[in-house]
């Protein structure tokens, strides 16, 4: 019997939002515009929905693949020539949508063939699911797409399934062939998401890029901390969410109980694209929950 997650409504809900978010995103990355307030009003739209981020927005540039958001004193104006990386999620009671995509910031074209290659990949990854498939299948044909325009798929960034409030669950689905043994079942929610790259195709960590985690449940000892718990969860969050400065004092004090995410940088300094859709494996195979 497929096992399909509860409150399906709310996870087809969360990904048109988080979808309608992206669009968003990518449409005001403008020259001139500052990655904090674009960061703001993706999150603002996202709760105007009526869902919540379910990470913060990582607005990553150029040679940064993931992991970075603003914080809240960033200043960073976008320029011209830009690649920019838009990753967004949205939640409603831990029913997750993750979707991302890449614009070049001023159509200075100079990134096309980049941009049309991690396109191409996620929709190749997106048609190769199957209920039952190999997770091989998906990462083959992902692989494929992206040497048929000439790039290199980065190595070490893979899709996921999703669970309720679990962002990366057990399964990771690499965007090469050859790593994976594990099927996908029908029910399951998957994050598709091939990152692209002119560069060497592996990344290393780069500085924090101020997004945070809890990695279990704090407890009650501290009232400040566990309502700050009963916010994120084990979600990814950030500071710039939180307000209160008694909340944000609890926090820098209890960094043991955070995991803190560095910027992922590629290693040869190359160009990174990236798209991303949440999928649910169908009976006939992926229903796209994230489509514009
Ligand atoms: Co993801």
């Amino acid at each position: 019997m497929p096992r399909y997650p509860a409150r399906l409504d709310d996870w087809r809900r969360a990904g048109r939002i988080a979808g309608r978010a992206r669009e968003l995103g990518l449409r005001l990355a403008r020259p001139g515009t500052a990655r904090r307030e674009l960061a703001e009003q993706i999150e603002a739209f996202i709760r105007d929905q009526g869902a919540e981020p379910a990470f913060p927005t990582n607005l990553s540039r150029n040679w940064e693949a993931a992991h970075y958001t603003p914080s809240e004193t960033d200043t960073e104006l976008l320029v011209p020539g830009d690649l920019l990386k838009v990753d967004v999620g949205a939640h409603i009671g831990g029913a997750i949508a993750d979707t991302a995509g890449t614009v070049e910031v001023g159509e200075t074209h100079r990134h096309d063939r980049l941009v049309k290659a991690v396109r191409d990949a996620v929709d190749a990854g997106i048609q190769a699911v199957r209920p039952g498939g190999s997770v091989d299948a998906v990462s083959r044909s992902i692989e494929r797409a992206i040497h048929a325009q000439g790039y290199k798929p980065v190595v070490d960034l893979t899709g996921h399934t999703i669970e309720s409030y679990v962002l990366h669950a057990g399964k990771s689905i690499p965007s090469v062939g050859g790593y994976s043994t594990a099927s996908l079942e029908e029910g399951e929610i998957v994050a598709i998401e091939p990152f692209v790259t002119n560069g060497e195709g592996h990344i290393e960590d780069g500085p924090f890029g101020n997004i945070v985690r809890f990695r279990a449940d704090p407890g009650n000892k501290d009232p400040v901390l566990a309502r700050a718990f009963a916010r994120f969860r084990t979600l990814p969050f950030t500071t710039r969410w939180v307000a209160d400065p008694e909340e944000k004092t609890a926090l820098k004090r209890a960094r043991r109980l955070l995991q803190t995410y560095p910027v992922f940088i590629e290693t040869g300094r190359g160009w990174v694209a990236q798209a991303e859709h949440t999928v649910l494996v169908g009976p006939a195979g992926a229903e796209v929950l994230t489509a514009a």
